[in-house]
């Protein structure tokens, strides 16, 4: 009960994305189960992302490193530190993703890039190799694609997007995901409303329990 649950939408299409619908669909859903939940909506298209550049990969080794970093290095990590606790802050996250190009709308790509930082949720040490700093928290994953990708046929091999996800949360320490998808949209209109239809069904049993 009042949880923080941050929606990261990273679709550009806004009223016409299905992912957004789909998800908007299952947090309507959780809003009822808990109308004390906290949803913020990170519209990553809108959103100020500061350059992964030589100056922010310099501020990164200086910081793994524990090396002085010099002005312009801690500025351009400030940046990315504020985003990356913005980020950590949630309880649950929700993401709309439209599949591109077999993979991730490179913009979700972007800020994936500047949130995951060493010190605020991973770290690395000899010891322990890599550890995720992200416990106790949930994520579901509302894919959407022109075609479909299902487990068992030869398209589930160019299937990135998924795969990609997946491997990012349990890096940061997220395990607890549930998945659903809105595919193929590539269809007769009769076919992409019925995919619709059962991506919000699934949404509806998903919702109970999250
Ligand atoms: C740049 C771009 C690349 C795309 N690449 C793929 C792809 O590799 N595979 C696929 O099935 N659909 C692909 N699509 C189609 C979208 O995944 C599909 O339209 C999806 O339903 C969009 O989700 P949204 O409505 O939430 O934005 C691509 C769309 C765009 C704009």
């Amino acid at each position: 009960m009042g949880s923080t649950i941050l929606h990261i939408q990273a679709s550009p299409s806004g009223t016409r994305s299905r992912s957004i619908d789909t998800a908007q669909h299952f947090l309507q859903r959780l809003r009822e189960r808990d109308p004390t939940a906290e949803i913020r909506t990170l519209d990553i298209w809108a959103l100020d992302l500061p350059p992964f550049d030589a100056a922010m990969i310099d501020a990164k080794f200086a910081v793994l490193r524990a090396q002085a970093a010099t002005d312009e290095q801690r500025r351009h990590w400030q940046r990315a530190v504020r985003l990356a606790q913005e980020f950590d802050a949630a309880d649950k996250y929700v993401f709309s993703l439209p599949m591109w190009n077999f993979g991730l709308p490179y913009r979700l790509k972007h800020y994936i890039d500047v949130v995951t930082l060493p010190g605020e949720n991973w770290r690395w040490s000899a010891q322990e190799g890599y550890t995720g700093l992200l416990h106790g928290k949930r994520a579901a994953l509302v894919y959407s694609s022109a075609s479909d990708y299902p487990v068992g046929l030869p398209a589930h091999a160019r299937d990135f997007q998924k795969p990609y996800m997946r491997t990012w949360l349990e890096f940061l320490g997220i395990v607890d995901v549930v998945e659903l998808a809105v595919a193929p949209t590539l269809a007769p209109p009769e076919a992409v409303a019925a995919n619709l239809a059962r991506a919000r069904a699934r949404a509806d049993e998903l919702a109970r329990d999250f």
